[in-house]
Parts: structure tokens; sequence; C-alpha cells
């Protein structure tokens, strides 16, 4: 048998091999200067059905930790590869400096239930309140309660993303993203009683 060799990986990468991830841009406001922020994050994951809810990692020093900490409310947008360059600018820029929406060009629309706007040109939204929130080393675990969750007509059929129509973006590790290919393997297991 061929035999591989493992090499280490600094622990300051630990996190890459963990990658490709689903990367999202959450959406919230500074009610105090009525302003809006837009976050790219690939930090997240579902973590509960019933109640519907999600878990962020979001640092500490980030504009939009102070925006969802205060307002406790915000929106995670599901973006595809139209909007790769914007999804970067988006978690390359601080909102302490930048409006994000006027320089991206994204477009804020309501949102059904919360303040937060979602952003039009994404593909599918969860209304988020905060549930819980956990410091973890320099981030902090932001726990969302999904209030709504919708998704752009005929791209999500028998609730799973057509993967021909939707080209979701993943992170893979510094400027460099990936997508699915279209094809995926369906295989059938009944589920067992637990
Ligand atoms: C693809 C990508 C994924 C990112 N994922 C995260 C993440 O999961 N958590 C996080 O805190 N920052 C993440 N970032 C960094 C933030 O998006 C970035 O620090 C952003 O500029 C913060 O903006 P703000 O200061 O307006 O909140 C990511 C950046 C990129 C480009």
């Amino acid at each position: 048998m061929l035999e591989t060799k493992k090499v280490e990986v600094d622990l300051s990468s630990f996190h890459r091999l963990l990658h490709p991830k689903l990367v999202v841009l959450v959406t919230c406001i500074n009610p105090l200067k009525d302003t809006t922020n837009i976050i790219t994050l690939a930090w997240i994951m579902p973590i509960s059905r019933h109640p519907p809810l999600l878990l962020l990692s979001m640092a500490r020093k980030s504009y939009s930790h102070e925006l969802i900490a205060g307002p406790k409310e915000f929106v995670v947008n599901i973006p595809t590869m139209d909007i790769v360059k914007e999804t970067l600018f988006c978690g390359r820029r601080t909102g302490r400096i930048h409006d994000k929406f006027k320089e991206t060009g994204l477009t804020p629309m309501p949102a059904k239930m919360i303040r937060p706007p979602i952003i039009e040109e994404c593909v599918a939204h969860l209304e988020c309140k905060l549930y819980q929130q956990i410091l973890m080393g320099d981030h902090t675990v932001f726990v969302g309660e999904v209030l709504k969750a919708y998704v752009n007509e005929g791209f999500f059929p028998n609730s799973k993303f057509d993967l021909e129509k939707v080209k979701l973006i993943y992170h893979v590790g510094g400027d460099d993203f990936a997508t699915l290919a279209s094809k995926v393997v369906s295989l059938g297991l009944e589920k067992e009683e637990k």
C-alpha cells in the first residue's frame, strides 16, 4: 500500500482545513445613526431545528459585532457567484468607514419582521433575532433564532437548492472562492428511529 506523508499545519491556519465554507452576507443596523452595514462571514451553521437556530462566529473587533450585540437582530443573506466581488469587498472593508451598500451598489430592501434590510441581489434570506451570545476566544458566537426564511422562486425546489441555477459561494481561503458542480449524488438509505 502507498504510504502518504502527513505534513503539519500551522495552527494559525487550522480553520482552513475545515474550508471551503459557504459564504453569507449578514446585514445589521446602527439605530442611533440610522445606517446599515454588511459583513461577509464563512463561520456560520445551523444548530437547532426546534426552535430554528443558527450560529455566527464574529470577531469582536468588527463593527458589525456592535451592530448585532446592540440592536439584537440581523439578516443572513445568501449571495451567489454573480456578486462574489461585492462579497469580498464587504469582507475586506469596515462599515466604520465605508457605506458598503453605496460602494458596492447592492440594494437594501425592507425585511418582513425586523429592522435590518435584506440584500435584493442575494438568493435567500433568513431574518434572525439574537437568542444568545457567548464569548469564544477572540470571537463572539451569536446564536440567532430564525423568524422568517425565504428564497427566490424556482431556485429551491423540494427544499433543496437547484445547483444548476444557484452558484453558491464557498470560501477556500484568502482571496480564493469556489462553487459547487451542479451534479450531486443522490443516495437512498432510510432514516432510523432515534
Ligand atoms: C470570505 C470571507 C469570510 C469571512 N468570514 C468571517 C467570519 O466568519 N467571521 C468574522 O468575524 N469575520 C469574517 N470575515 C472578515 C470580515 O468580513 C471583515 O473583518 C469585515 O471587514 C468586517 O466588517 P465590519 O467592520 O464592517 O463589521 C470574512 C471575510 C471574508 C472575505
